[in-house]
């Protein structure tokens, strides 16, 4: 198991779901982890967990939702982070969900700013900094409707295709200078934006899959911390379907 003592992992949507699971999975591994959500509580709440199992985490409360709150969320990572941020989990995200002809042109907008441009420029303000330093290694959080047609998730499917074409692109392009970058699509996740969805359009979904129930958290968050460690050291540019089987099947 890799050891993460040293670095700091950078994870947006910590305070909550696969995220929080993730930044609690990555701080037992020794990172010093920036947890980073809208509300305050739930962030420290997050922090407190982190600590009294013997990790070290900060939070900071960021609606990712402009060039500029990304802009502004890199500069405090860095300085939190003693200067580097090594590892970044993009993980906030928005699903709106609904028939194409009911989604506004906000509604657009919103998807596509909090899911491909605040992932795009964080990337693009830290991958170099990595690629200086040699070791970097992000993990895109992306979705199972990003890989086939789902009535009601055009918007949420495509911005995630999107993200995942991007991790393909940013492998080539920081791959050769140390940093990986690969993604996870999970499957239906026991989480607060899953509480939105009626539980028997989720059991729907979930029988659709062969493992035929909804995931943990945890279950997401182990599979980004392999991704993110040097246990996957020779993948770049993967999207790793954690989805119960269902795009395979
Ligand atoms: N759950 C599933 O079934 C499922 C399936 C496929 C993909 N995913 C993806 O997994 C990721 C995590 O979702 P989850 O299921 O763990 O949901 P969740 O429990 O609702 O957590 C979402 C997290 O993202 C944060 N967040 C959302 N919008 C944000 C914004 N604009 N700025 C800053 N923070 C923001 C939330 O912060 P606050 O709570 O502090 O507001 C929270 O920490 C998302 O990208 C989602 O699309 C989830």
């Amino acid at each position: 198991m890799t050891d993460l003592k040293g670095r700091t992992a950078l994870v947006t949507g910590s305070t909550s779901g696969i995220g929080r699971a993730t930044a609690i999975a990555l701080a037992a591994r020794g990172a010093h982890v920036l947890v980073v959500g809208r509300d305050e509580q739930r962030a420290r709440d997050a922090v407190t967990e982190i600590e009294g199992s013997g990790g070290s985490a900060t939070f900071r409360l960021t609606s990712l939702v402009d060039l500029e709150s990304a802009r502004e969320l890199v500069e405090w990572a860095i300085d939190a982070g003693n200067g580097h941020v090594d590892i970044l989990i993009n993980n906030a995200g928005v699903a709106l969900m609904g028939p194409s002809n009911a989604a506004t042109e906000a509604d657009f907008d919103e998807t596509f700013t909090v899911n491909v441009k605040v992932p795009f420029f964080l990337v693009a303000s830290l991958a170099p900094a990595m690629a200086e330093r040699g070791w970097g290694s992000i993990v895109n959080v992306s979705t199972m409707v990003a890989s086939f047609g789902q009535a009601g998730m055009a918007l949420y499917g495509a911005s995630r295709a999107a993200l995942e074409l991007l991790t393909k692109a940013w492998a080539a392009e920081y791959g050769g200078r140390g940093v990986r970058v690969n993604a996870v699509a999970p499957g239906p996740t026991r989480t607060r934006m899953m509480e939105a969805i009626p539980d028997e359009m989720v059991n729907h979904l979930a029988a659709l899959a062969p493992a035929a129930r909804v995931a943990e958290p945890e279950e997401l968050a182990s599979a980004i911390v392999f991704l993110a460690t040097d246990d996957a050291s020779f993948v770049h540019g993967v999207t790793l379907a954690v989805d119960g089987g269902r795009v395979a099947t």
